[in-house]
């Protein structure tokens, strides 16, 4: 791959910039409020403990948007995360190497009071309520600065895409077994008021136990909620089946299998619930 693009003008080289926490709007910070209240409402009972810990031990509440240097000292002492700020999105080597050294990168702005419910592009409730309470998790913690480290690796064995539907299957719209039943843990669900009821709730998707290589061969849809879910049993499983894990003989001998649709139901699967597919069919 092409060494990365070159950061924009107004950000340092590494792609950061900062915050400026101060240039907030009470309108703006009104809208992490009410998202935040709304969120927390719907996950009690629904979200795994360890985002309810992360929530309670960084101190994120319903106080405006977080400053992302008094959470980053909070996250730091806990698990050496830090949290800074980017334009957008940023390439793929810029965000992997940020991963691999413990620095989670947020947008900064946050959506508009009509885009409460959708929005394509993550913004900083997205990415500091959905993504940084679980970075307080030991286990979750180590996963994300492997998979930082496994970006920059499947970069040069080509695999990207390969690496990019683990992320997207397990910090994004994964869920955990706990307590007897499943629960939530990915950012993209715990940060979506209709997801966050979807991915349990609704008989149309399946939900599949985690399974490495079958999830590597999955395509997902980013424009409408997902129609198979990956179940993991805990973050220690998902660290230890991955971190510990050398990918390369896998992106090989994944090269000649078949990419999976995001319906597709596999006999090796372990179908935890097999989908309807009645949402994905409307
Ligand atoms: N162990 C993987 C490799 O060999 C890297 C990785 C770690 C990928 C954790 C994802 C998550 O490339
Ligand atoms: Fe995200």
């Amino acid at each position: 791959m092409a060494a990365s693009t070159q950061s924009p003008p107004h950000a340092r080289s590494d792609w950061t910039i900062p915050q400026d926490w101060d240039r907030y709007t009470a309108e703006e910070h009104a809208v992490w409020d009410t998202l935040f209240a709304r969120q927390t409402g719907m996950l009690e009972g629904r979200v795994t403990s360890a985002f309810g810990r992360g929530l309670d031990v960084l101190r994120l509440s319903r106080a405006g948007i977080p400053n992302f240097v008094e959470l980053s000292q909070r996250l730091e002492a806990l698990t050496g995360w830090r949290v800074v700020a980017v334009p957008g999105l940023v390439p793929d080597d810029v965000f992997f190497e940020h991963l691999a050294n413990r620095r989670f990168v947020a947008g900064r702005f946050i959506r508009r009071p009509d885009q409460l419910d959708y929005l394509q592009e993550p913004d900083v409730f997205h990415d500091l309520f959905g993504h940084v309470p679980l970075l307080t998790d030991p286990a979750f913690a180590d996963y994300m600065q492997a998979y930082g480290a496994g970006g920059l690796r499947a970069q040069q064995f080509g695999a990207l895409q390969k690496l990019a539907r683990l992320y997207w299957y397990t910090v994004e719209f994964g869920l955990i077994r706990e307590g007897g039943g499943l629960k939530l843990y990915g950012a993209g669900i715990v940060s979506s008021f209709g997801e966050s009821k979807f991915a349990l709730d609704d008989p149309s998707p399946n939900r599949i136990a985690f399974d490495l290589e079958r999830v590597m061969r999955t395509d997902y849809r980013i424009d409408d909620y997902q129609q198979s879910y990956f179940v993991i049993e805990s973050f220690e499983q998902l660290r230890r089946q991955t971190a510990d894990v050398d990918f390369a003989p896998i992106y090989r001998r994944l090269e000649q299998l078949p990419v999976l649709a995001p319906d597709a139901i596999l006999p090796t699967d372990k179908l935890i619930t097999r989908g309807t597919m009645a949402y994905a069919r409307r």
